[in-house]
């Protein structure tokens, strides 16, 4: 990848978009072929059941987003109008001052045991005596998961009081999944320890499953956002405020993190990664201290940029599920120079805190709906035929007479050419 820097690139059509992604970021045509390849009928029955159809959705890329020093590429799936403008748009913002900095994404999932029908008490003291030798019995040396470096590596037990007044104990396996999302691996692993528990606790194994909420997972995202590329001064503590006010307010907070996710999740999607579980992480972990709150938070810089932190679990893999089956999730995957799992991790947490500083720029600014017009209004231009060079020009008498339309767009660009 040369650069993710690619001024103007929304203006082409589709073919001039390839083009440039070839020339100029040296993407290599056959992975642009595959982004747009349907999967075979034999890959959409084997993912689910009952099939009748499939699922289209755009895959954009998101433009100027650095990670660590590296330019990238970051395709998204989304059905969401502005979304990709917009990630590209703050991560530009982003690029005088390093882009984002990432760290974390530690591949390690949680599946969790759940013993009923025991004296907690005992159960938990005969476990944790054995937890070394129950963590050996998973082993499996031979196996392509331990082959490839990950494996089962910690126990712990956590008592839980139940409503209706019993208790239950769940014991935490951590498994190191390497580039896997690991949901598969983790889940057998549980269904593997059960009934070693149950032999030595006497208890009954009622639940056998991952954690969504993947605290070991954790990406950490610090980035510094240019005063004058936002909009000044004004707009960057107006955001900052924005952010207190999600930090204070629930409901606020939701619609804020929808934001960040908006990012996440269409990197996700993109990718063939499970975005449900995802999305419970990640508002799980906004809600990790018994409110819910805001994911990111930001302040002003000595000499008045934007300065965010944005804490999140991302559960990413590279290899398995969909991801392996899709060809768009593979040639998605090499668009972005083939990351591991945690490095995907990292560029979709990036691309989460950009959404959410483009969409905080604009609703404290212009508001939301006036970016999303001009951007309906462009598209409806680009697609009647209008020249790049004048699309703005359209887009702008179409909002302001405040008739977003195709006919609108041919009309205006009509008048131009007259
Ligand atoms: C819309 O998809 C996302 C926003 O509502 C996020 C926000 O309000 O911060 C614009």
């Amino acid at each position: 990848m040369t650069t993710s820097r690619l001024p103007g690139f929304h203006e082409h059509d589709r073919e001039g978009r390839r083009k440039r992604l070839v020339d100029e970021a040296g993407v290599d045509p056959e992975t642009l072929e595959a982004l747009d390849r349907a999967p075979e009928d034999a890959v959409l029955e084997e993912m689910s059941e009952n099939v009748l159809g499939r699922l289209t959705l755009p895959i954009g890329v998101a433009t100027n987003v650095v990670v660590d020093g590296d330019d990238v590429l970051v395709p998204m799936a989304t059905e969401e109008s502005s979304v990709v403008a917009a990630a590209s748009h703050a991560a530009k913002t982003a690029r005088p001052h390093g882009g984002f900095q990432a760290e974390g994404g530690r591949p390690e999932m949680v599946a969790q045991v759940h013993l009923v029908d025991v004296d907690v008490d005992e159960a938990q003291a005969t476990v944790e005596d054995h937890a070394d030798e129950l963590v050996a019995g998973l082993r499996d040396p031979e196996g392509s998961m331990e082959k490839r470096g990950g494996g089962p590596r910690e126990l712990s037990t956590h008592r839980h009081d139940l409503p209706e007044g019993d208790s239950a104990l769940s014991v935490h396996l951590v498994a190191d999944v390497r580039d896997a999302m690991g949901a598969n691996y983790v889940n057998e692993l549980a269904e593997r320890l059960a009934p070693r528990l149950e032999d030595l606790t006497g208890g009954r194994a009622l639940l056998r499953i991952l954690s969504n909420l993947a605290r070991r997972r954790v990406v950490r995202v610090e980035a510094t956002f240019d005063r004058e590329e936002l909009g000044g001064r004004d707009v960057v503590e107006d955001i900052v405020t924005a952010n207190r006010i999600a930090r204070a307010d629930t409901c606020r907070a939701a619609t804020h993190n929808k934001g960040v996710m908006n990012g996440i999740t269409a990197v996700m999607l993109a990718t063939g990664n499970d975005t449900r579980a995802q999305e419970a992480g990640a508002h799980a972990w906004a809600a990790r201290e018994g409110r819910y709150q805001a994911l990111t938070r930001y302040e002003v810089t000595e000499e008045g940029h934007l300065h965010g932190r944005l804490e999140v679990p991302v559960q990413a893999g590279v290899v398995g599920g969909a991801t392996s089956s899709l060809p768009s999730a593979q040639a998605a995957l090499e668009l972005m120079g083939e990351p591991s799992g945690p490095e995907l991790a990292r560029i979709a947490a990036s691309v989460g805190m950009a959404q959410n500083v483009a969409a905080l720029r604009a609703l404290v600014a212009e508001g939301i709906q006036e970016g999303h017009m001009r951007l309906h209004a462009a598209n409806l231009a680009r697609q009647a035929g209008v020249g790049s060079d004048q699309i703005d020009d359209v887009a702008e008498r179409m909002v302001e007479a405040d008739d977003v339309s195709a006919s609108a767009a041919r009309r205006f660009a009509e008048d131009l050419e007259g």
